[in-house]
Parts: C-alpha cells; structure tokens; sequence
C-alpha cells in the first residue's frame, strides 16, 4: 500500500514558486556547511557517501511519477501487429504475443473505442493510439500478455442490461479461436471500463482485476472469497473515490479477498515529455507547446498543471495565437499527457509496473 501524506500538499491553484530572501540565505549558508562535510568525509572513490544517498531518494520519489517509457521504447521488443472483427455487433482487436502466458482484456472509459488502444496502420486505418492505451498495449505484449480490446456498444459501458453477457462471450470466443482457454484470464479497466470489469467475475472466472481511477460497483454485487484479487489504480486529487476505494478495499479484505491501492500522482511537464509520449509529435513541437503553455500561464513554474487538461482551453488559446499550429489528429494525445499530468481522472501507463507485478503474483 503505497499511501503519502497528499492532502497535505496544495495542488489546486498554482503552487508558490517565489523565493524569499530568507530562505536563499540559509540554502548559502547549508550549501557552505555541504561543501565543508564534503572535503571532510570524502569517499576513497572521491563520491561523498551521504550525498549520494540523499540525491537517489529525492530521484525515486518523484522519478516514480513522471513517466519513463517513451512511446518507442518497445521498439525492439514488439510491434503492434493487431486483428480486427466485428462480433456481436461491436469491434473487437487484439494481439497475441509468440508464447502467451496469460491473457488481458482492456476497457476503455466513457467515449473510448478499441481503438484507441492500437496506432493508426494500413491494416487499421481508423486506429488512433492513445498515449496511455498503447503502452498498455505494449506493455502487455512484452510481458506475454494476449490483449483483447471491445469497443462499448454506447459511448460508456452499461452495467444493467446483456453488456456484460455479449463481452463474456467475445472473450470466451477469442479464447476458443486463439487456443487460450488454458491460460490465466486478467482484466484492466478504467472509469466506466473499471465499472464494468468489476462486474465481470461475477459472471466469469478471472485471476485478478485491475481497476483504474473507479471505485467498482461493490455496493451493488454480491461477492464471496472466490471472487479475484482487486487492484485499484487511482487518482488521489479525486477525493471523494479514494474515500470509496478505501471502503471498498476493507470491504474485499474482509471477506478473504487480496486488494491493494496504487495511488498516481501529478508530475510537472517538460520540454521534452509530449515529444517522449506522443508517436509523431518531435521534439520542436513538444518545446513550442511546453513554452506556450507556461506562457499563458496553464502551468506553473515547476510545470505543474494549474487545472485538468479537459478545463484549460489551451485549443482556444492556440487557435488564437496563431503562432504555430497541431496537426488535429495529435488533440486526442496532448489532451491525455496534459491530464494525467494533473492526474485527476484519466487513463495511465505509468504505473505498469506494478499493474502486471499484480496480475503476476496472482495467475495461479
Ligand atoms: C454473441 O454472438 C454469438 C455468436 O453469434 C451468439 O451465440 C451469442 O448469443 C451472442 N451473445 C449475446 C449475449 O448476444
């Protein structure tokens, strides 16, 4: 359980980046009483120990939430490579790896679409490859993930009506097709696709479940020890889910079944970060943006996310400036980094991490 001290830390409205006087002359003076321990208590490989420590801890802390992988980073590792049908009258697209181990059903969130998880190709030219949804992809197929993905049959997924009944059955269909029925089934959905996948082990067998910025809808299903091992991967800023997420994990525990909380925090942007994330965006771009944004002010001077991407009307403002222009295809991509960098409510990679480490301690 991964909990810090969050409320703690102002994160609505800028945070103050001004530097009283005070404050530099006491970083001179600690930075003299630095240099004078450093001559001091020097390593024989010239590194002072202690330096050494306190820099790492600082690089973990925040290192954990700025994203690391770069959309090519599974270049040599594995390409996207899906098929693609229509079943029960939705869209279904998936991949399976050489040597499977497992297999991973994704759900998107309200106004999500299968795909949005696989990037734009001669055999799928209507594609889109968001940021997050890809690396998911990505991240599965490397660790020998089957990955299916269904598009909803509305723009959310319905939780009342056959819904639920038409995925098991395309599941259970592509099991069949690809020869899969013997290996761990694990399913990741976020938002209305969290919903919807805490709903599925009541009508079919899964290993474990990750469910991403949603509560699940415990207070609506019957469950017992059988039913998986629950993962919640949320955003701590949305206050009134993680007080649910924490009912619903002492709720799962108490009836015998594993459940654990990955908390995804805010992380400033950088020049480089829409360059890093986004296939096709280079790296002029991704500056001209980063520079644009901290010149009409969306993002402080650390390059903090002042509000969620959904209410900063940087399209308007850029549209306005006419300085520079976004190929519109790349909207839908900005759109995601710039949201999950004030991570409130959208879909991460970032934590993948941890995510199969969960689904992999849990196939038997
Ligand atoms: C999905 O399609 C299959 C094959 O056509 C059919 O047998 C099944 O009943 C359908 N499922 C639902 C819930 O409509």
């Amino acid at each position: 359980m991964m909990r810090r001290g969050y409320k703690s830390k102002s994160w609505n409205g800028s945070k103050d980046c001004s530097v009283p006087l005070l404050v530099i002359s006491v970083g001179l003076m600690l930075m003299l009483v630095l240099v004078v321990v450093f001559v001091v208590f020097q390593n024989d490989d010239g590194k002072p120990n202690f330096a050494h420590e306190i820099d790492d801890g600082q690089k973990t802390s925040l290192a954990h939430e700025i994203p690391q992988q770069k959309w090519n980073s599974f270049d040599s590792v594995v390409k996207l490579k899906p098929t693609r049908e229509t079943r029960n009258g939705t869209d279904v697209i998936w991949q399976v790896p050489e040597a499977p181990k497992g297999v991973l059903f994704l759900a998107h969130g309200c106004n999500g679409r299968a795909v949005n998880f696989w990037d734009r190709s001669p055999e799928c030219p209507d594609c889109v490859g968001l940021p997050e949804e890809r690396l998911l992809v990505l991240n599965a197929l490397a660790r020998g993930f089957a990955v299916i993905t269904i598009s909803s049959a509305e723009s959310c997924w319905t939780y009342h009506g056959k819904e639920v009944l038409v995925v098991r059955d395309i599941i259970k269909w592509f099991l069949g097709k690809e020869k899969l029925e013997k290996l761990p089934l694990v399913a990741l959905g976020a938002s209305s696709g969290g919903y919807f996948v805490s709903l599925l082990p009541t009508i079919m067998k899964f290993n474990s479940i990750v469910i991403m910025i949603a509560e699940g809808m415990f207070e609506k299903i019957d469950i017992d020890e059988h039913y998986p091992p629950t993962l919640f991967v949320h955003m701590p800023k949305d206050l009134h889910r993680q007080q649910k997420i924490d009912e619903f994990v002492e709720i799962l525990k108490e009836k015998g079944i594993a459940a654990d909380v990955v908390e995804c925090m805010e992380f400033p942007l950088s020049p480089n970060i829409l360059a890093d994330r986004v296939p096709g965006l280079d790296q002029s771009l991704s500056q001209r943006l980063f520079e644009f944004f901290r010149a009409e002010g969306f993002i402080d001077c650390n390059g903090y996310m002042k509000k969620d991407g959904r209410v900063t009307k940087w399209r308007k403002a850029l549209q306005e400036k006419k300085t520079f222009s976004v190929d519109k295809h790349l909207i839908p991509h900005i759109q995601e980094e710039l949201n999950l960098a004030f991570a409130y409510h959208e879909m991460t990679s970032v934590h993948s991490d941890k995510m199969f480490k969960w689904f992999e301690s849990h196939m038997s």
